[in-house]
């Protein structure tokens, strides 16, 4: 593994090597580190952060102030990966001046290297805005979850010739933006193979197939966190939900049986000293 930090040009090297980029999402400073040690070369705070740590039913109630320790979190944990945080719903939708002041913030005060924005077309200026900044934007298209309303909900785009049209038009005005990569999430992997062969800059998919330069997956999708339901382009690499579940459970019945703790996880005084402190206190009453 190369312990250099990973920057931009290494990952445009990585492309034109034909070697894939991986990266997962990260939310706290024990995971980063795990994922950091593993030589992981991005990772993302994800505002799937509102979701999977949160607990919200969707992304779009994550505000900059929810994300930033987060990114905080990750970035002190982090010496080798490149370290991207997403910038949340309406941290960059309403102008030009927000987009730029919110990159900046998730830089400064975050530490990231640098940001995510979802959206083609509708984002761009606020994308070129923030690369004219001087702050590496990685775009995403494709499903873009905070854009779920207007699209009736998580299902697989660009399937139709309209659809799939607009989306290489959006990967190819990314680029010409100086977008450093691209997000593609749940598009076909073909429509996925067509974007990555005419761009320059790397794709990441996740649910866009293997053609991609790089993939991305949510860490508690592939850690298997989750008992419910799995989204059908995730793979649990670990099924950790029973075996974090069972370790709960064999702690509290070992709690209410007296088991622990036991003799190694305690702490015991001098008997002379405790003999003296129990007459001390015997004189007293
Ligand atoms: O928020 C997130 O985790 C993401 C990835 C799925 C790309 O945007």
């Amino acid at each position: 593994m190369d312990t250099h930090k990973v920057a931009i040009p290494s990952l445009l090297k990585k492309k034109k090597e034909k070697k894939k980029i991986s990266v997962l999402t990260a939310y706290d400073y024990p995971m980063a580190r795990l994922m950091d040690e593993a030589g992981i070369d991005i990772l993302l705070i994800g505002d799937s952060l509102g979701m999977v740590v949160l607990g919200y039913e969707n992304t779009l109630p994550v505000t900059m102030e929810e994300m930033l320790p987060h990114v905080k979190a990750v970035s002190r944990a982090t010496r080798r990966a490149l370290v991207i945080a997403d910038m949340p719903f309406m941290s960059y939708q309403a102008g030009i001046g927000e987009a730029v002041r919110n990159a900046g913030r998730m830089i400064q005060e975050g530490g990231a290297d640098g940001v995510k924005i979802e959206g083609g077309l509708v984002a761009l200026e606020q994308i070129a805005a923030v690369v004219r900044a001087g702050i590496p934007v990685m775009g995403h298209i494709g499903l873009t979850p905070q854009s779920i309303n207007l699209l009736g909900g998580y299902r697989v785009q660009g399937k139709t010739r309209e659809e799939a049209v607009r989306i290489v038009k959006e990967a190819s005005a990314l680029e010409k933006a100086g977008v450093f990569s691209i997000v593609l999430e749940c598009i076909p992997g073909n429509l996925a193979g067509i974007i990555t062969d005419r761009l320059l800059i790397p794709t990441i998919g996740i649910g866009a197939g293997p053609s991609c330069d790089g993939q991305v997956l949510v860490s508690h999708d592939m850690l298997g966190m989750f008992s419910g339901f799995t989204p059908r382009h995730t793979k649990k690499f670990v099924d950790l939900n029973p075996i974090v579940k069972e370790a709960f459970q064999r702690y509290r019945s070992e709690v209410e049986e007296g088991l622990f703790p036991g003799g190694p996880q305690s702490f015991t005084m001098d008997e002379q000293v405790a003999r003296e402190i129990e007459n001390l206190l015997n004189e007293r009453s």
